[in-house]
């Protein structure tokens, strides 16, 4: 790698370094790449100008090796098992924040102050009642219809109500008003179609609750002869929606962030993360982890044999809840949940048998070469069902809370995007191995 010394472009939170280049042979050419430097010192190989150079791609289905912007929200290391958001530590949080403060921090990029935070929870909660009339879009639901899919088509309607908040080229006001509709509606929606999925009559938002406890509330009612949700419960389901908040470049996230370079709505591009998140290699995982759970409960088949099963690619079974592209190591947030479960479990005197087996799979996957030599460990999804069903959440709604945690993160990467120096339309490239050219040839002669 050769050096040369220029002033290098200051974007975002890239340090002030020399021009440091990568040199790319190809054919009769040697190409200087510029390489970026992140604030915590990762390396990306800038390949914009190599198409106009040399007329080639570079080609990296999953994009496993392919960096789509830079961002300043959070900072994973796969190897170390870190996960930072606007560089604090996931533990910290989990540990002392509220969500709203979490959200605040991870859109507006620092903790806010008192005032910020009030005036961040007053315009949240200024917004968390659905529009008059809302509501019976949910009557046309069939019973059959997933909570993701009215979720996703649910954010789509909410913007039929606020058209002002649509158009392609936001204000920094008719963003930061889509950002709180959103924010305040989501557990709203959320938690009226599931209580109409019940034939339950929805319970109307509380203002003077804040994001967890009133999203407990409009879902399930105080408890009987309180007026709030339990602590226990709240303290959980906060963790939740704190370790669910964001997590860089994800599937979902970069959903959102494709479908917003469109210069679509944010609600346009959040209904679509939703749909992302719902596929059980990504947020759908936590259903499936429960699924395989209650399956391996019911039938006692052995771990071997699940291993096994796992292990074989023809089967078309994977163990949920493991493996990451990213995390190398221990998910952080598996970690933190999974001391949750105890707590939480003991807390509400449950003893749910699923909690046993997890951490006896995961004790034997990590004992077999398979998933050693594989780097898979448990992810957020292993045993963040085992706390929500504690919580008397449906396992159908399982996505749906990842997605009430994930809010906050898909709209602060929508708003980078849009405010990042280089936005633009998202279209990546493709190598054709289609047929070459060949005529048409009229029907009689393809018989
Ligand atoms: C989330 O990206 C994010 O940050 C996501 C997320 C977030 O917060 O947004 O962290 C949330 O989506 C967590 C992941 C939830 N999904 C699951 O638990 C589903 C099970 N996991 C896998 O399907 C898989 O591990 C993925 C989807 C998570 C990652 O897929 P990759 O990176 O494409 O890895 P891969 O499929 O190329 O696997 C590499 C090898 C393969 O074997 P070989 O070809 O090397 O022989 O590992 C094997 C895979 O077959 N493998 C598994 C496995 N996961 C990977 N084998 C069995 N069981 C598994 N779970």
């Amino acid at each position: 790698m050769r050096t040369r010394y220029s002033l290098f472009y200051n974007s975002s939170s890239v340090t002030q370094s020399s021009q440091e280049t990568a040199t790319l042979t190809f054919g009769d050419k040697a190409l200087d790449l510029p390489v970026v430097t992140g604030s915590e010192q990762e390396k990306g190989i800038d390949i914009a100008r190599l198409r106009s150079a040399t007329g080639a791609i570079t080609l990296d289905p999953g994009f496993g090796s392919s960096g789509s912007c830079t961002s300043a929200i959070t900072f994973l290391d796969g190897e170390q098992g870190v996960l930072r958001y606007r560089g604090i530590p996931i533990e910290e949080l989990a540990e002392s924040a509220s969500y709203l403060e979490t959200a605040y921090l991870l859109i507006y990029g620092n903790l806010p102050n008192t005032h910020q935070l009030d005036r961040f929870k007053a315009e949240w909660a200024a917004r968390v009642a659905l529009p008059p009339g809302m509501e019976k879009f949910f009557d046309s639901y069939p019973k059959t219809a997933h909570p993701m899919a009215i979720l996703s088509a649910a954010v789509q309607m909410l913007s039929a109500y606020h058209p002002e908040l649509t158009n392609a080229n936001p204000t920094p006001a008719q963003m930061e008003a889509a950002i709180f509709t959103l924010l305040g509606a989501l557990p709203t929606l959320a938690a009226t179609g599931y209580r109409k999925s019940k034939g339950e009559k929805p319970l109307a938002p509380r203002k003077d609750l804040s994001y967890t406890p009133n999203f407990l509330y409009m879902m399930f009612g105080p408890p009987a002869g309180k007026t709030e949700p339990d602590e226990v419960c709240v303290r959980a389901m906060r963790q939740m929606f704190i370790l669910h908040a964001d997590h860089e470049q994800n599937c979902s996230t970069s959903t959102v962030r494709i479908v917003g370079s469109s210069r679509a709505s944010a609600f346009t591009s959040i209904s679509a993360g939703i749909g992302a998140l719902w596929g059980p290699l990504h947020g759908g995982a936590n259903q499936a982890v429960i699924e395989m759970l209650e399956e391996i409960h019911k039938s006692g088949a052995s771990f071997d044999t699940i291993l096994a099963k796992a292990k074989d690619k023809n089967s078309g079974f994977r163990l949920m809840g493991f493996g990451h592209r990213v995390y190398k190591n221990f998910d952080p947030r598996s970690r933190i949940i999974k001391k949750a479960c105890d707590q939480v479990l003991n807390r509400l005197g449950i003893h749910d048998p699923l909690l046993d087996l997890a951490k006896k799979l995961e004790e034997a996957a990590l004992k077999d070469d398979y998933f050693v030599s594989r780097k898979l460990y448990p992810n957020v999804d292993f045993y963040s069902g085992i706390i929500l069903r504690a919580l008397g959440i449906p396992t159908e709604q399982f996505t749906v809370i990842f997605a009430l945690g994930r809010i906050s993160g898909w709209l602060a990467h929508w708003k980078e995007m849009l405010e990042s120096p280089d936005f633009r339309i998202v279209r990546p490239r493709q190598i054709y191995t289609g047929s070459t050219k060949r005529p048409y040839r009229p029907l009689s002669e393809r018989q």
